[in-house]
């Protein structure tokens, strides 16, 4: 009869184990039974970059990568894209369902009543340098923040976890306004109550001298489409770095601050800045055979292209390209959608490509869209980084409670140097600093 185990054979040792499976998974630790002699250390996994490894039971977000499947708590993602709001989807993500109308009034309101920061904040941001680069600003004041609400610190008291959660879901769009604001040496604009989620962070964007600043329909609502479809994504390096620095208890704000240092590097949130930069330099349709060879012989990376987890064409991308188009009926078609369209085309067909099942990914387009909406490049992560705010947030608060859980603390393999003695300086050969 078929059991949920694994049996095990040491060839070293001739010794056999039974390893229980559940959720598909073995737990690793059952490995460190498994020694070649008394006193040895048992076996490890080895698994560098976390390829086949679950960190953590969660029930936040569902990828299947094969089949190009998201869903946040179980909604598609392309039906809260079309149906949802932002906020909505954001409190859906934090607490597991969707709001009662009751309940989502209750949550607009509280968000857009902590979209305010601290006067020091301004000066914070003030100090910059003009050139600086808006994400590092935003890195920067998420870990200022923390020191305006040391009760933050209090992480096991479950009304504190909300309160800073509603916190830095308001604060952020705050933060990357000013950020864009000061970049442009604009004067920073405070945030409006009276307006949407993403109305607001347009005003905050954008205004100038008009007392009111009404943001067009369709963007107002491409951007909410955006927030949403990059608004959790599972255990990806961000998410896993959130986690990992709050398995140490400190506050969120300084969690979040290592998050979105993770969000930065251009091979995560970073991608959608380098997309932008790679169709500028392509710059013609003409050119995009020659760039796709030396794409395959490798002297770089298509950016946009591939996923650690689809293995096919990224649902978001889908859904992004059909809001790309809405966008572009209002702000006019960018140049460089042809290059995307025909790099696209070109990748689909060809054998490096399907081979290796690389699809366009969720920044392919994105970036096409922050460009037409008037962005700079370099704020192209801080928009990834606004609604990754709440995901970041549900996994932090999924892990601070899962009893499971410690401080997390992967092993090593060590391949250093035996036991040596210390050399006098006199004595010691020059070593080839890389
Ligand atoms: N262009 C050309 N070749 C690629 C690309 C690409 N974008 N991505 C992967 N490959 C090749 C890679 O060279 C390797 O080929 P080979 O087997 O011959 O050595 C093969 O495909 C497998 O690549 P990998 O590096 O093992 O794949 P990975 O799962 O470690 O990397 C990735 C995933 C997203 C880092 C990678 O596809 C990449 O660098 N893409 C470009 C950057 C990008 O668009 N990032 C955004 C990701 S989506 C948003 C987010 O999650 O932040």
């Amino acid at each position: 009869m078929a059991t949920d185990t694994l049996s095990v054979t040491d060839n070293r040792t001739g010794a056999e184990y039974e390893i229980p499976i559940a959720d598909g998974a073995i737990h690793a630790t059952e490995l460190r039974k498994i020694k070649a002699a008394d006193g040895d250390f048992g076996l490890m996994s080895y698994d560098p970059a976390f390829l086949n490894t679950a960190s953590c039971r969660s029930a936040v977000t569902f990828i299947d990568g094969d089949a190009g499947i998201l869903r946040y708590r179980g909604y598609p993602i392309d039906q809260l894209a079309e149906r949802s709001t932002y906020l909505e989807t954001a409190f859906l993500i934090l607490f597991g369902e969707l709001p009662t109308k009751a309940e989502l009034v209750e949550w607009a309101d509280e968000i857009t009543h902590h979209t305010f920061v601290h006067q020091n904040m301004k000066q914070l941001m003030e100090a910059f340098r003009y050139d600086a680069h808006p994400m590092g600003m935003f890195i920067s004041s998420l870990a200022a923040l923390s020191t305006f609400y040391p009760e933050a610190a209090e992480v096991d008291d479950p009304e504190v976890r909300l309160l800073e959660a509603k916190r830095l879901i308001a604060k952020v769009p705050t933060l990357a306004a000013w950020a864009y604001r000061h970049s442009r040496g604009l004067p920073y604009v405070y945030p409006d109550n009276d307006l949407s989620f993403t109305g607001n962070f347009l005003s905050m964007m954008f205004r100038m001298a008009e007392p009111r600043y009404a943001a067009d329909p369709t963007l107002e609502r491409a951007l909410e489409v955006l927030f949403i479809l990059h608004a959790d994504h599972e255990q990806n390096c961000s998410a896993s770095a959130m986690r990992s620095i709050g398995s140490s208890r400190v506050d969120p704000y300084s969690a979040m601050a290592g998050a979105a240092a993770a969000l930065y590097g251009p091979l995560h949130g970073g991608a959608n800045e380098a997309v932008l930069r790679m169709l500028a330099e392509i710059g013609d349709v003409k050119r995009v055979p020659e760039y796709v060879e030396r794409v395959k012989a490798g002297d770089f990376r298509l950016m946009g292209f591939g996923h650690r987890v689809y293995k096919n064409y990224d649902p978001r991308a889908k859904i992004i390209k059909e809001t790309a188009d809405a966008v572009f009926e209002v702000t006019g078609r960018n140049p460089l959608l042809d290059v995307a369209l025909e790099l696209e085309k070109i990748a689909l067909e060809d054998e490096y490509f399907v081979s290796r099942k690389l699809y366009p990914n969720v920044d392919f387009y994105s970036g096409l869209i922050y460009e037409a909406l008037g962005l700079p490049t370099a704020m192209f992560p801080v928009m990834f980084a606004i609604p990754r705010t709440s995901g970041w947030l549900a996994q932090w608060l999924e892990g601070v409670v899962d009893p499971e859980q410690k401080i997390a603390r992967p092993r090593q393999v060590y391949v250093g140097a035996d036991e040596r003695n210390y050399t006098a300086v006199d004595d010691r050969r020059a070593v080839a600093v890389a």
